[in-house]
């Protein structure tokens, strides 16, 4: 008998590490320099090499210089059993939260290169691009779109926090009303709100709002949801809070696997799939619920988020009874 350990074993040695398996399942599709990786993975570089270095030292990638980057792609000449080993560990990481959120970055990496490429031949749309960057940032026209709000409208900012809603919302409609359980928030929110006359801020718990029932037109509930113990009872308050027809805008965060986000920042749920909340939404009487998974930002480094939108078809309390 051989002394030698079967080659497999260091195979599924390299495997092992579920960076490295994620690493490779991006691998798997494209070639990708280590900065890339670095950017959709959410790690620092030297992390992201010594794991290229024991992906290719085991034979499962392979690298090609392209100017002044190295490209890393997934090695094809394997044996059928390696091959087998990898379709297994494939088809159980690329089902992971974490390999969905790669795959978010992924495509907007892949986006970043169309940029580059448009601006390396020089074409006004590429230059354009930058240029609109340069001169007035990239987000200006998110603020603008409250214009797009009905005057009159009383909105609600539910879970307002420092005031970032509530500030780009009050030039554009009659009303805000923010609300939020803690008193440190609150003051900050003040501090930012100072001199705006349309915004009252309220302290209160979102299961139990400080707000008369079908008193709003509008409502956000912006990266606040994943804080909520039963987040079902608190939809239902704003659907009581909302006239019927009223519109809820909420953010949140997708499936996601940072378990330390609850002891740092006190989440209690790792983002919510697509399907939770059209059935949390339905169930309280929202309607025309439309679920949009957001592009991430290149350089933020949160998980990816998503936008629902959705219009309370609750009836008004005293019509329920
Ligand atoms: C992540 S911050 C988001 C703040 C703001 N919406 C924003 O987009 O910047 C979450 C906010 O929800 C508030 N919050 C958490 N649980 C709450 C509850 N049960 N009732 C009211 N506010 C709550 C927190 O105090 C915090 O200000």
């Amino acid at each position: 008998m051989s002394g030698r350990a079967p080659a497999i074993l260091d195979h599924l040695s390299a495997l092992s590490d579920q960076t490295r398996s994620r690493l490779l399942l991006l691998l798997d599709r494209h070639e990708l320099t280590v900065s890339e990786l670095c950017a959709v993975v959410q790690l620092p570089q030297s992390t992201v090499s010594r794991h290229l270095k024991a992906l290719a030292d085991s034979g499962w990638i392979g690298a090609r210089a392209e100017g002044p980057s190295n490209l890393y792609t997934m090695t094809r000449e394997v044996d059928a059993p390696v091959r087998r080993l990898w379709l297994l560990v494939r088809e159980q990481v690329g089902a992971s939260a974490a390999a969905a959120q790669d795959q978010r970055r992924l495509q907007a990496a892949l986006a970043g290169r169309r940029t580059k490429s448009q601006e390396f031949f020089s074409s006004s749309a590429g230059q354009w691009d930058r240029l609109r960057d340069e001169l007035f940032g990239d987000r200006f026209h998110l603020l603008a779109l409250g214009g797009l709000a009905d005057r009159r409208w009383t909105v609600g900012d539910l879970g307002c926090g420092t005031g970032q809603v509530s500030a780009a919302l009050a030039p554009f409609v009659a009303r805000v009303i923010g609300v939020d359980a803690s008193a440190a928030m609150l003051q900050a929110a003040r501090r930012r709100l100072r001199g705006v006359a349309n915004i009252e801020l309220r302290r209160g718990d979102l299961e139990a709002l400080p707000i008369d029932d079908a008193r709003l037109d509008a409502a956000s509930l912006m990266l606040v949801l994943h804080h909520l113990p039963e987040p079902e009872r608190a939809l239902a308050e704003v659907a009581r809070v909302l006239r019927p027809g009223g519109r809820l805008l909420l953010v949140d965060m997708l499936p996601h696997d940072r378990e330390r986000y609850r002891r740092q920042m006190g989440h209690v749920w790792l983002g919510f799939p697509d399907d939770h909340i059209r059935r949390a939404l339905s169930d309280v009487g929202f309607e025309e619920i439309r679920i949009v998974s957001l592009p991430p930002d290149p350089r933020s480094k949160g998980p990816a988020l998503f936008t629902a939108a959705a219009v309370n078809r609750t009836p008004p309390a005293a019509a329920r009874i």
